[in-house]
């Protein structure tokens, strides 16, 4: 959602500005904008609606030398997208970028009569609040952007300028993130590491209730208390091919392609092959308190919450003694659930930051319950916030729908599953199998890429003129089938819904007409014989059914896409490898942005 970016230097700012927006055009956004200013003090202030084109467009004629300045692309929240609700806003001499949700803005703007306000942003109220701080003089731009968010309600990550004071940036943040690129005489700012890569190494994570005032060669941190901070300097760990397309046409093809090798990440120096055990370092839990867990509970929000469903349903088949429950995070955090003691909760996350996982991080942190991130993005606030955690080390994904997370995140929770099982003494006989296939995996998902590519490219094709799809799917083959119909859904605008497969006489039957297709999953295994029986219901519907499968399959249904490995546990992670060549298939075909879906973000800040 929403992005900012800042350079205070020697160089040209513009320059940084709007390459720093490109690569923070996949969180998702409808119209961005830069200011720079002068030494002198003049301003340059350059907004557009829609792609960054449309501001690169209104730059060519008013191409400055300015050494400082900050920029920013917005997901319309309050207001729609348009020039004049675009970042930066003005009042007075102040400029302000803003992430988040000022949920006060109505009473703090029935306070600020003297601002003619031009737009209907949260925003602009938070920008016309600091200038009347600072406006006649009486406090410095830090100071009076503290005063002004003494009085705010909600999250914000911000930066903000002076025109009377060309030399400093002022940044601060509560829920939204930002990051601070150090440099030789250069500073920069973004809201997301991937905007520094090739301009620093190093950077500083700002935290919640920090404000900082940045030069060119100076960063000083306080507390919104003015209590001095001094700031850890990290590596940045992404390089710039992470953040490239490497040949591919689109990133989301790029990440579905690259799962052999960011799952090979995500398994690194965590499994004894010899053994057959699973080691993890980052949750941090003694063998005994792995042993007393009883109840897991998995949150996380779409994607991330189908790969919660999915490794709980692994886990629940290794570890009997155990139960687990995976929510969805904008509806547990307002549950009043009771989490019984002797919980653990597993806090899923690619980016780190969606809010209402972080919300519930923070309500079940409440309760004292021991908290486990199962995140992507090293250094976001969930990843700081949890008791311990796993990082899933995909590398950037850039696309705004998630894929080779989804893979790694449901792994590294049946790899946690496997710590718990093996304090509590699960025989290894029992465990083996699920270790011994987790080591095959990534050369298994590369055969199966390869074998599976062309034949769901021409599938694809021949499907791509319907809007609306059933998919299908028992035990393990559900959660990946809900998975695979977000897919569809979210980039190729298909009316695509999830189904259990025994469910279908309760309801979903009834669809069944010309205008949808089937997607069916047939896994090899116990529940084969009652997913033909249900792949023949369908079809004595009329169904137009495509069927995934890894098993003998003889029925007349109209396309078939096998899949052809020796693994048997985790069939559905190659076989929803399938269903995300289908989306990307499916929207090459109806000619939809693949990687920019309408009306999405990458990173869902907000509630
Ligand atoms: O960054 P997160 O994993 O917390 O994001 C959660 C969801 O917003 C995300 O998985 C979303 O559903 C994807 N666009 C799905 O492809």
């Amino acid at each position: 959602m929403c992005g900012i970016v800042g350079y205070v230097g020697k160089g040209n700012a513009q320059d940084f500005l709007i390459s720093g927006l490109k690569r923070l055009e996949y969180r998702g956004y409808d119209s961005a904008g830069i200011v720079t200013l002068s030494s002198g003090g003049n301003v340059t202030l350059l907004r557009a609606e829609g792609k960054i084109v449309n501001l690169e467009n209104k730059l060519a004629k008013n191409k400055r030398k300015d050494r400082i300045g900050i920029g920013h692309t917005r997901w319309a929240t309050h207001g729609e997208p348009s020039e004049s609700n675009a970042h930066p806003h003005r009042a007075g001499n102040i400029y302000l970028v803003h992430n988040g949700i000022i949920e006060n803005y109505k009473e703090l703007k029935e306070t600020l009569k003297k601002h003619e306000f031009k737009s209907e942003t949260d925003t602009e109220v938070l920008a016309a609040l600091i200038n009347s701080f600072y406006g006649d003089g009486k406090y410095a731009l830090a100071d009076a952007v503290v005063q002004a968010l003494k009085l705010v309600k909600g999250t914000y990550g911000i930066a903000a300028v002076s025109a009377k004071n060309p030399e400093e940036i002022v940044v601060a943040r509560s829920g939204s993130p930002l990051v601070i690129g150090v440099g030789n005489d250069v500073t920069l700012i973004a809201s997301d590491a991937s905007a520094l890569v090739g301009h620093t190494k190093h950077a500083i994570y700002l935290n919640d209730g920090e404000v900082a005032v940045i030069k060119k060669d100076n960063i000083e941190i306080k507390t919104l208390n003015a209590e001095p901070v001094s700031a850890k300097v990290e590596e940045i760990e992404t390089n710039l091919a992470a953040i490239q397309k490497g040949g591919y046409e689109h990133f989301l093809l790029k990440e579905i392609m690259e799962q052999p090798e960011s799952l090979t990440e995500t398994l690194r120096g965590r499994i004894n092959k010899k053994a057959g055990t699973v080691h993890l370092g980052g949750p941090g839990l003694s063998e005994s308190e792995l042993r007393k867990i009883k109840h897991l509970v998995i949150v996380g929000c779409g994607t991330a919450y189908h790969a919660g469903l999915l490794a709980g349903y692994f886990i629940e088949q290794f570890t009997p003694e155990i139960t687990v429950e995976t929510v969805i995070a904008s509806e547990y955090r307002y549950r009043n659930a009771y989490i019984p003691k002797d919980s653990v909760a597993l806090i899923v996350s690619q980016s780190g930051e969606t809010a209402d996982t972080l919300a519930c991080l923070r309500e079940i942190k409440k309760q004292g319950i021991p908290t486990i991130g199962i995140v992507n993005a090293i250094g976001s606030t969930i990843a700081r916030e949890v008791d311990g955690g796993t990082y899933v080390h995909v590398g950037p994904e850039i696309s705004v729908a998630s894929t080779k997370a989804f893979t790694s995140q449901a792994i590294a929770m049946v790899m946690f599953g496997l710590t718990i099982a093996q304090a509590k003494g699960v025989k290894p006989g029992v465990l083996r199998p699920y270790v011994e296939e987790i080591v095959k995996l990534p050369e298994e998902i590369r055969g199966v890429l390869n074998d599976v590519k062309e034949k769901v490219k021409s599938v694809a094709k021949q499907y791509f003129d319907y809007d609306h799809a059933i998919y299908l799917g028992r035990d393990t083959a559900y959660p990946t089938a809900m998975e695979g119909a977000l897919k569809l859904k979210e980039i190729s605008y298909v009316d695509a819904n999830a189904y259990a497969f025994g469910e279908l006489k309760h309801g979903p039957l009834a669809l069944v007409d010309d205008r949808f297709f089937e997607m069916t999953l047939v896994p090899e295994g116990i529940l084969y014989d009652k997913v033909i029986s249900n792949v023949r219901e369908v079809l004595a519907r009329g169904g137009h059914v495509i069927v995934v499968t890894n098993a003998e399959f003889d029925l007349p249904v109209e396309n078939i896409i096998r899949i052809s490995s020796d693994l048997k546990i985790f069939a559905p992670i190659l076989m929803n490898l399938v269903l995300q060549l289908f989306a990307y298939y499916m929207t090459v075909a109806k000619g939809y942005n693949v990687d920019q879906p309408r009306n999405l973000a990458k990173s869902v800040t907000v509630e």
